[in-house]
């Protein structure tokens, strides 16, 4: 892999420092520096003991026999002979300690509607869910893939794979009908769990129809269940005889107790699809104590989680974020949590702030590209609102602009509740640069210091040490995945070969500052971060070629005021065909079919060719030099220099 380093300069020059305030301190599980020092030290100098004693803190039907196996590297085992399960730890537990009346999910629909789950009924759902699917033959190990909104039973389904062993492939609902369908294929679904609809900004999005167009010719997949959410709002979908089933009907005709299997620690618990630097999506590999024990001590330490908390993600369970900080980190630590279905400005820009005030949310956690939009719909949209509830903010998805990081601090913390800025990837399984909020004081736009067990440098690309560069991970740690599903060599090649095999190579470039800080400067390969949603640029490139009429295509990110990067696609039109509008339509409308709406680009340039270095290579800094209007500089080593002039000609008309 190639990597950009004049692309790794930082240009922030941020010197504020935000200590937390001393009431925060008094009370939090890692209170000051030197406390957060010490237990660094101790969990890099013997990491077994530190994860050891982090994992003694859950249920287990049986203790491991290492905790970790380095034996197949970089295929480490973590807690390997141990038996547990994720939905046993994220309920009956707490039922068992006492907890069972405690509200799990504080669930906030769209329009209105509302429904409260103590841990007890999210218990009772998970295991009249568990036995539906056991009924229907689902059996450990199946692959099921959920497509649903932000409803409870998408966190009801995830419980219930976990529960009987099955592994779930959760698709955000935003994604096509051919993307649902590369997914199935690519993993064997056996079953697809959606809904007639969802709710997004005032509209039904008719979900059940998609995953029939995503599905049609699938002869793995043999079920299909159906929630339905449009109880007021009647959506038109058609139940395929003996593949489709209501939901309702199914679990009111089993049984309220399913005893939770008891699963090997490197049985597979989830896949998670996400983009890379080739056209194809990787399934990526979560198993299962190992990401058990890393979901809950992030979610306990980062979140600094109580038990009278009331804690909001604003993310979506279809991304990684919703999988560890809204199902299994968050309901292992035993709290109270705020699920919202909808958007942030339905029916007007201040429901995030009611939503708040209503629950009276004391931890707070939302992406960088939200805080944006926020600061653009104006701060009338606070006033009257009490947020004197919150004590804690959190941020994710891409690094945050101190403006943005300031906005946040004064008009939503009150300039008392900390900022974590929590830097983690889908591959990563939880949160690996953080601030911990009663102990680091945080610089806006810093993701500032390593996790507990978490070993990072920052690396040129022949390994030795340097203030800027390519971050790299030096130790495993009971997070990480353990593969690309179906395909060990991709995983070895994408994240293990950059280094020799000896680091983990996340794909972000960093610098360290002279507090030993260190700051996330973006990707080092060709995955944009659009509205904290990670789109790889070949991806939408291999979408384009499919049109008849386009002979090559390159897609760049540049800067986007709200989505902190836009996509630019430059097409090369085959000979004889008009650059129109309508081509231009044709584009976007296949962009929208293969992937989904929000991977559109923001404009489609039509070109004779591309520029191209004399071996043949697409020069992409040129190109997003282009798309943001900069001066180029020298084009000399370039096959054709008068290409770079007319792509610029024709953006600065437009
Ligand atoms: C980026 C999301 C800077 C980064 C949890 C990473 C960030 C990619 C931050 C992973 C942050 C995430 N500061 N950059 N706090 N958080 N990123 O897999 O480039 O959707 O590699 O996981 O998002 O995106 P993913």
């Amino acid at each position: 892999m190639t990597t950009d380093n004049t692309s790794m300069e930082s240009v922030s020059h941020e010197d504020r420092l935000f200590p937390p305030t001393a009431a925060f301190v008094k009370d939090a599980h890692i209170s000051g520096v030197e406390a957060y020092k010490n237990l660094y030290t101790k969990s890099i100098e013997d990491p077994e003991a530190f994860w050891s004693e982090a994992a003694d803190e859950l249920h287990w039907f049986k203790k491991w026999d290492s905790v970790l196996d380095r034996s197949d590297a970089p295929f480490y085992k973590w807690f390997d002979g141990s038996r547990t399960n994720l939905s046993y730890n994220c309920l009956d537990r707490h039922i068992e300690e006492g907890r069972g009346d405690k509200t799990a999910i504080h669930w906030e629909g769209e329009p209105g509607d509302s429904r409260d789950l103590s841990y007890k009924q999210l218990h009772l759902e998970v295991c009249r869910l568990s036995n539906v699917l056991k009924a229907r033959g689902v059996s450990k190990g199946d692959r099921i893939a959920i497509y649903l909104p932000m409803v409870p039973e998408l966190a009801i389904a995830v419980l219930a794979c976990a529960r009987i062993g099955a592994v779930h492939s959760v698709i955000f609902a935003g994604f096509s009908a051919d993307s649902i369908r590369d997914r199935v294929l690519d993993s064997e679904t056996r079953m697809v769990i959606t809904s007639d609809g969802g709710y997004r900004r005032g509209k039904m999005l008719k979900l059940k129809n998609i995953v029939d167009e995503g599905v049609d010719g699938c002869a793995c997949v043999k079920d299909v269940i159906v929630v339905k959410r449009g109880e007021d709002h009647p959506v038109d979908c058609t139940m395929q005889e003996g593949r489709d089933h209501w939901y309702h009907e199914l679990v009111s005709q089993v049984g309220d107790e399913c005893t939770a299997e008891e699963m090997e620690a490197e049985d597979l618990l989830f896949l998670l699809y996400t983009s890379g630097t080739t056209g194809k999506p990787k399934g990526i590999m979560h198993t299962t104590a190992g990401y058990q024990v890393y979901s809950y001590l992030t979610s306990k330490y980062v979140f600094d989680l109580k038990g009278d908390d009331v804690y909001w993600c604003t993310a979506d369970v279809g991304w990684i974020t919703g999988h560890t900080y809204i199902v299994y980190g968050i309901l292992q630590n035993g709290v109270s949590q705020v699920m919202y279905e909808g958007a942030p400005n339905h029916p007007n820009e201040g429901r995030f702030w009611e939503i708040i005030e209503k629950y009276k949310v004391s931890i707070f956690y939302t992406a960088p590209t939200a805080i944006r939009a926020f600061m653009k719909w104006g701060d009338k949209w606070l006033n009257n609102k009490d947020l004197s509830s919150l004590r804690l903010l959190g941020t994710v998805g891409e690094a945050i602009n101190p403006e943005a990081w300031i906005w946040y601090h004064k008009m939503i913390g009150g300039e008392r509740c900390p900022i974590v800025d929590t830097w983690w990837q889908t591959e990563t399984g939880g949160h690996m640069l953080t601030p911990l909020p009663g102990a680091t004081a945080t610089k806006p736009g810093c993701a500032t210091v390593p996790f507990f067990g978490i070993k990072p440098a920052i690396l040129s690309d022949d390994g030795s040490d340097v203030e800027a560069g390519i971050l790299a991970i030096k130790e495993p740690w009971p997070g990480m995945l353990r593969g690309i599903y179906g395909d060990p060599q991709r995983y070895k090649d994408t994240y293990w070969c950059k280094w020799d095999g000896r680091y983990y190579f996340p794909g972000d470039g960093a610098r360290v500052d002279a507090d030993g800080y260190i700051w996330i400067l973006g990707r080092v390969d060709d995955v944009v971060n659009v509205s904290g949603h990670r789109i790889g640029t070949a991806e939408l490139e291999s979408v384009f070629v499919e049109h008849k009429d386009v002979a090559e295509s390159a897609v760049v990110g540049i800067p986007h005021e709200i989505k902190g990067q836009g996509l630019v696609a430059f097409v090369t039109v085959i000979d004889g065909r008009d650059y129109d509008d309508q081509l231009r339509k044709e584009l976007v409308a296949m962009i929208d079919k293969s992937i989904g709406k929000f991977a559109r680009p923001e404009r489609v340039l039509f070109s004779s060719d591309l520029p191209k270095t004399r071996s043949g290579k697409i020069m992409r800094r040129l190109l997003r030099d282009i798309a943001e209007g900069k001066e180029l500089g020298n084009v000399t080593t370039l096959a054709d220099p008068s290409v770079v002039e007319s792509l610029q000609k024709q953006y600065q008309q437009e």
